[in-house]
């Protein structure tokens, strides 16, 4: 079987879709009785062996872009990874690939469509990541991909490039091996990291080209190897940033310290003051719309597996804290938060500076649950921070971005097709879970295409998003393109 599939013939082979490539590609497979389980299990497993460094040297090209959204220093970058995603789309396969431009980063599009009788999965991820710094916390540097203890260590590697790629390759094998079992419609976008604003015009803009029967992603996490799970919701996200200035210029602080309000510390306050003794939020009307759970819902949430001791031992810290009368799990998936993201003002170089500052400033999110929404947190946000503004300073609150919350559906063909799709790869059903982060495109491809979601994530939360050493499993990666091939074939069957 060895070198039965040189990558260098990869572009022109996938141009043909050609019936039986099974039999030139598996004879002796072919040649025994398997049940198709087996049988499809077998052909993947055969596949990714067969190409197991490629497909490993292939993500790894794609992590070595600084692709960062939020910084214009690496705009040029960013390009350059819509392109390498647009060439391994139609490298692999796909017809129509198309790096589609928009008033910020591009969209890269592609599409197989074998029969329109057939249904249809559009797969989403993002190929843009989180800024790398702080730079001297890397024990390698974030864009030269290094494998410790059978991990990739690279931004990116678990979110969302490792993730996305995953499916590029799986998508790889089922036209190698002749088994692509519906229509697949891929659109890897740039600007996730930074709000998804150009998607959504996009997305409305298109709404014919991304006609499909579900969305299918994996940018979110699992509990573990040994506990795999379905997240079958998101939090939304209310971001903004907030200005608090006192006097008109940088004070000598034994001048006037004492006689003049500081604005550091009145935003300190001021932010203290959003969270009361138990860490319920203090502003106004924040819980209104909030849906409890059932308490139903609430056993089959806190029934999966959690350490406690473990997860404060990964973080090193003593105690979890949060919103009194909830478990982690219900304060991280299914309640609402607020955090500050950063606070600056003032002196922060090196040594010593005796100032006091004429402004100080923090970026503040809110993640959301249903039914709340970002429009109308942001306003209450802004009407209780001006409010309890007192008159020594003047505040400004500028609102960044919003997403959405969205629940998905458990009853689904597809949610059924996932399910079966990791019972089989990982040998055990998965656990439902609720995930603490935000998707913000998910709610509107539910709004504007009509399209749910499946959250097939293959991440893990200690996998360091958005942090220094950000890492993915090698194991995770190839047991995702195992697992993807198994859901289009399970959803193609449950859609008859
Ligand atoms: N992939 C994450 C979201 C995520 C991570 C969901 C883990 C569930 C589990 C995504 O790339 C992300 O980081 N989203 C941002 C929102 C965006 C508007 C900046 C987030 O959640 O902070
Ligand atoms: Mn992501
Ligand atoms: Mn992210």
């Amino acid at each position: 079987m060895v070198g039965y599939y040189p990558p260098k013939d990869l572009g022109e082979a996938s141009q043909s879709h050609k019936k039986n490539l099974r039999l030139k590609y598996y004879p002796q497979i072919n040649n025994t009785i398997f049940a198709s389980n087996t049988f499809t299990m077998q052909v993947i497993k055969q596949y990714i062996e067969d190409n197991k460094q490629r497909l490993l040297d292939e993500l790894f090209e794609l992590l070595r872009f600084p692709s960062v959204s939020a910084d214009p220093k690496y705009k040029a970058d960013v390009l350059n990874a819509a392109d390498y995603v647009a060439k391994k789309l139609t490298d692999a396969g796909a017809d129509k690939v198309e790096v589609c431009q928009t008033a910020g980063y591009p969209i890269v599009y592609g599409e197989k469509i074998i029969d329109a009788a057939l249904p249809t999965v559009l797969v989403y991820g993002h190929y843009d990541v989180q800024p790398a710094d702080p730079l001297e916390l890397w024990k390698t540097p974030p864009f030269e991909p290094t494998i410790r203890d059978g991990k990739i260590y690279a931004r990116g590697a678990c979110d969302d490039k490792g993730q996305f790629y995953m499916h590029v390759k799986a998508f790889e094998l089922m036209m190698q091996t002749d088994t692509l079992p519906c229509n697949i419609k891929f659109m890897i976008e740039g600007e996730e990291e930074v709000g998804s604003n150009n998607l959504s015009i996009f997305v409305k803009q298109n709404k014919e080209r991304l006609k499909a029967d579900v969305v299918l992603i994996s940018d979110t996490s699992m509990i573990s190897m040994e506990h795999p799970s379905l997240e079958t919701g998101l939090r939304g996200l209310s971001y903004l940033e907030v200005e608090v200035t006192g006097p008109n210029r940088d004070l000598h602080s034994g001048v006037y310290g004492g006689a003049v309000a500081n604005p550091a510390t009145i935003l300190a306050k001021m932010i203290a003051s959003l969270h009361d003794d138990d860490n319920h939020i203090a502003i106004p009307g924040f819980y209104d719309d909030v849906t409890e759970l059932t308490e139903t819902e609430r056993v089959e949430l806190n029934a999966a597996p959690y350490d406690e001791e473990e997860y404060k031992m990964d973080l090193d810290i003593a105690e979890v804290w949060g919103e009194k009368g909830y478990t982690t799990f219900e304060r991280t998936g299914t309640r609402p938060t607020l955090e500050v993201n950063g606070i600056w003002g003032g002196y922060i170089g090196e040594g010593a500076k005796t100032v006091l500052p004429s402004k100080a400033s923090a970026k503040i999110s809110m993640r959301l649950v249903p039914n709340q929404t970002s429009e109308k947190i942001t306003q209450l946000f802004t009407d209780h921070f001006l409010k309890i503004a007192p008159p020594f300073v003047k505040v400004k609150v500028t609102p960044h971005h919003g997403g959405e919350p969205v629940v998905t559906p458990t009853d689904s063909i597809a949610y059924k097709a996932a399910q079966k799709a990791i019972a089989e790869a990982f040998g055990k059903q998965p656990i439902p879970t609720r995930g603490g982060g935000s998707i913000p495109i998910v709610a509107l491809f539910e709004a504007e295409l009509g399209l749910k979601t499946v959250l097939m994530g293959f991440g893990l939360d200690s996998d360091a998003l958005h942090s220094p050493n950000e890492k993915y499993d090698i194991f995770n990666y190839y047991k995702g393109i195992e697992t993807i091939p198994l859901f289009h074939k399970y959803f193609a069957e449950l859609s008859k």
